[in-house]
Order: structure tokens, then sequence, then C-alpha cells
């Protein structure tokens, strides 16, 4: 395998669009996406941030070899498979629950991308960081570059940073806000840090347990060494927790898409969105404000959501 350079991820910045939803123009605010999930067919969105410096620290280790870990529709592992093959490193996915067959559409492409799947039960699975897991399920895990859930870790901040570069080189400034969906946290902490202490950032958890400020703070304090203060974790949009939902999020995702012409994918970005408009409906920005809502991507978990709840999304 040829060792890979920054070369190797230079992209165009994705597009920073301007949108005009009516309760932002009445409350005199202005509302840009950060169209990462354009920046790749495949390793989109936040994927792309966060497997950047990953795969570079895994191609210096002279490292061919990836594993990893994720749910049975987990777009982190669509982007790992997807990147494996692009950028010639074989990939090992450690699945949480049974195969069930047939593989599910996410599932189904990972093995396409030639990713090998072994499933864990869900108690194994939680075992993960325990020294003894690798025993417990065969693998030896010497000669594989080991990427956490998610890919989250520091390296997954440090690419995270630089979309704030980028929508600040974009827009001329910082903006006074910029938001994101939050799973692990990882994300969220990447665009604190390239803040800077500037503007603040929100964070929407899509899953419930009220544990995201710990996490985050996490991420900060360990990659960075300190925690910042100019961010804020917006808590109640979670729909109930992970591919849970209500009539009301798909009526918006489905409008949204209408008058915008942005697909939101139902786990991360529409829920988001959604607290970024409720919001502004509720007055929380400050009148003349920039709110920026970055799309994560999370595109290839449609197909798979219409199916198993009869195609609500279009
Ligand atoms: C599409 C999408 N958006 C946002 C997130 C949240 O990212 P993080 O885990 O870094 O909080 C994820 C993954 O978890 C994701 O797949």
């Amino acid at each position: 395998m040829k060792p890979l350079s920054a070369h190797d991820f230079q992209k165009v910045p994705s597009s920073l669009m301007e949108i005009k939803p009516a309760v932002f123009i009445k409350n005199k605010l202005r509302l840009f996406v950060k169209r990462d999930d354009q920046l790749h067919p495949h390793i989109s969105g936040n994927k792309w941030r966060k497997l950047k410096y990953n795969l570079l620290e895994a191609s210096r280790l002279g490292q061919n070899k990836i594993l990893t870990f994720g749910g049975a529709y987990s777009n982190h592992l669509a982007a790992t498979a997807a990147a494996g093959k692009k950028f010639g490193f074989s990939t090992l996915g450690i699945v949480r629950g049974e195969r069930v067959l047939p593989l599910n559409p996410t599932l189904q492409f990972v093995e396409d991308c030639g990713m090998e799947l072994k499933f864990v039960n869900r108690t194994l699975y939680r075992s993960k960081s325990e020294p003894s897991f690798f025993q417990e399920i065969n693998i030896n895990p010497a000669g594989f570059y080991i990427l956490p859930e998610g890919g989250s870790n520091c390296l997954a901040l440090q690419g995270a940073a630089e979309l704030v570069d980028e929508i600040t080189s974009q827009l001329g400034r910082m903006p006074d806000y910029i938001c994101t969906a939050c799973g692990t946290g990882a994300t969220m902490a990447g665009i604190v840090k390239g803040m800077d202490d500037v503007g603040t950032a929100l964070g929407f958890p899509i899953l419930k347990g009220g544990f995201m400020q710990k996490e985050v703070t996490g991420f900060l304090i360990n990659c960075t060494g300190k925690s910042y203060t100019n961010w804020q974790i917006k808590d109640n949009y979670h729909f109930g927790g992970y591919a849970k939902f209500q009539p009301e999020l798909i009526e918006f995702m489905n409008v949204f898409k209408q008058e915008f012409g942005i697909p939101l994918d139902p786990i991360y970005t529409g829920k988001m969105a959604f607290g970024v408009f409720d919001l502004a409906e509720k007055g929380f920005f400050e009148k003349g404000a920039t709110v920026v809502m970055v799309h994560t991507g999370g595109l290839q978990g449609v197909k798979g959501f219409n199916e198993r709840f009869g195609a609500v999304l279009v």
C-alpha cells in the first residue's frame, strides 16, 4: 500500500449554503448549512473529517488493517468500509448484535466494500474496552489500527476542527453559532476546539440520558487540556433516543427537503435541524445573529430507516 499523505485528503471546501426559512427572517437571523454531506458520496459528513487524521496516522505507522466498531446501521462502519476500499486498507468491523439475513442496506454496503464483519452479542459488545475482549472474540488486535466506535478520538477532533476554519473563511468571520448533532460528542468537541473561544457551539444529542455535557468535556480535556465555556448542549431534541421519532420530525424533514432542496437524515441531522428551528421560534438566538448548521451526513441510513419504518421519508 502506498503511504497516504495530506494531499490524498485535499478537498474543495464543502459549500456553505444560505437558506431563508420564514422563522429566521422574522427574527432577523441568517442561517447557513455547511454541506459536509457533499464531501464524498460514501465517506460523508463528519466521517470524512474524523477519518482523515486517523487514516494518515495508520499509514504513518505502516498499518494497513483497520479494526473498528458499530451498530447494524452505523454511518461510521459504512464510511470506514468505503474509506478502506478507496485508500487500500483492509477493514474489520465488530458489529453489535446478531447477523440477520438478508443484511440491511448499511451492512450489505459495508460487505460489498470488502469489510469483514464479526457480530458480537450486546453484552460482549459493551465490554469492548476491556483487555479480555479480543481474547473472547478470538481476534489478535496486534497488527490492526484500532479505531474506537464512531471513529471518536483526539485525531477525530483535529479533523472536525478544520471545518470551523472553512466556515470562517467562507463567511469572512466566525458565525455567532455553529450547531451539530452529537452521538459520541467528538465532532462537537472538535468544533469547540476549532472555534477557540469565539462564538458559541450548540450540540444536539440524539441519545437520551443527559450525558453529553460530560462526554464533550471529556474529549476536550483529554485532547486539548481545557474545557472551554462557549458551548451548550440542547438536550430536548432526541425524540426518545437513537432512531426514535415522532410524526412531527418526519414532517419537518420532508418539508425542509422540499423547501430548501437539502435532504436530512432521521437519526442525526434531522433532529439537530428540528432543534435549531425550534430554538429560533422560541427566540433563543439574539436578533441579527448568524447561525450555521453542520450537515454531518448520515444519508446512507435513510434507506434502512424507510425499510424499517415504512417509507416515511421522501
Ligand atoms: C451523520 C452523523 N452526524 C453526527 C454524528 C455525531 O458525531 P459524534 O459521534 O462525533 O458526536 C454522527 C455519528 O455519531 C453521525 O453519523
